[in-house]
């Protein structure tokens, strides 16, 4: 299999917390990967020193057999990496569409006409083009979700990080989000690591899950070897969330 992350003793500290602790870890090219851990254990730590908001204290991320880390964030775009947002930010005075258009325009370097027509093909995926014309912040919490996604999908990722996609959403849209994520990598070959909080909502969708707990990775497997972890169910005992 292909390397297209790998993630080696990374250590990110803010004074005396060490919110990721000596993180290692590799995904392989095409797979779609959770991670998962208590609140605060440092999922969307990790996201942000991937993709190039913070810079390690420790250790290092590989890209396709390239270091990233250090990089400025616009050229780890550029490489192939993209993210969404756990509280989405949408440019709220903008429509729809321009929102997404600024995704093709900055990350896939794209002409203004042809990233508004491949802007309008990311909205047709995520299920949004009839509201190409509204202004973002008309838009409920699961379609600014999904607005996030399709600007995500719009810099032509490699990889693609998802931070809690599916925060907010009932449960139909989250059944349509989790189909969704699977048709990313099966129609595009975008690989995906995907910061979920309820695990099982990983289930049936993910290869592998990475767990965190206080920074530190406590388990990696399939979603049955990790949610039946005595590690892991200790990791969320006092968390109000169902596992299996
Ligand atoms: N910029 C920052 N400055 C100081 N502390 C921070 C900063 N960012 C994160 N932290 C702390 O680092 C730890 C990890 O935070 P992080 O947001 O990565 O957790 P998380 O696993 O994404 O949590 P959640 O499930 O709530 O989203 C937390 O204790 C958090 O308070
Ligand atoms: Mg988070």
């Amino acid at each position: 299999m292909i390397g297209m992350l790998e993630v080696i003793g990374l250590t990110k500290r803010f004074g005396a917390l060490t919110a990721v602790k000596n993180v290692s870890f590799k995904i392989s090219e095409k797979e779609i990967v959770g991670l998962i851990g208590p609140n605060g254990s440092g999922k969307t730590t990790l996201f942000n020193l991937i993709s190039g908001f913070y810079k390690p204290d420790s250790g290092k991320v590989m890209f396709r057999d390239h270091e990233i880390s250090g990089l400025p964030q616009h050229k780890i775009c550029k490489m192939g990496i993209a993210r969404t947002y756990q509280i989405p930010r949408p440019f709220l005075e903008m429509s729809v569409l321009e929102n997404v258009m600024i995704g093709a325009l900055y990350g896939a370097d794209e002409s203004l006409g042809k990233s508004r027509s491949h802007a309008l093909e990311c909205l047709k995926f995520v299920g949004l083009e009839k509201k190409k014309d509204v202004p973002a912040h008309n838009l409920n919490v699961s379609e600014r979700k999904m607005l996030e996604i399709a600007r995500a999908l719009a810099t032509k990722p490699k990889l693609l990080l998802l931070d809690e996609p599916l925060s907010g959403l009932n449960p139909k849209e989250v059944a349509q989000a989790r189909e969704l994520i699977r048709r990313i990598r099966d129609d595009f070959g975008v690989t995906v690591f995907w910061i979920e909080h309820i695990m099982r909502a990983l289930r049936g969708v993910v290869e592998r899950v990475i767990v965190l707990n206080y920074g530190e990775k406590i388990a990696e497997g399939s979603f049955e070897v990790v949610s039946s972890s005595s590690k892991v169910i200790e990791a969320y005992l006092g968390e109000k969330w169902v596992i299996g």
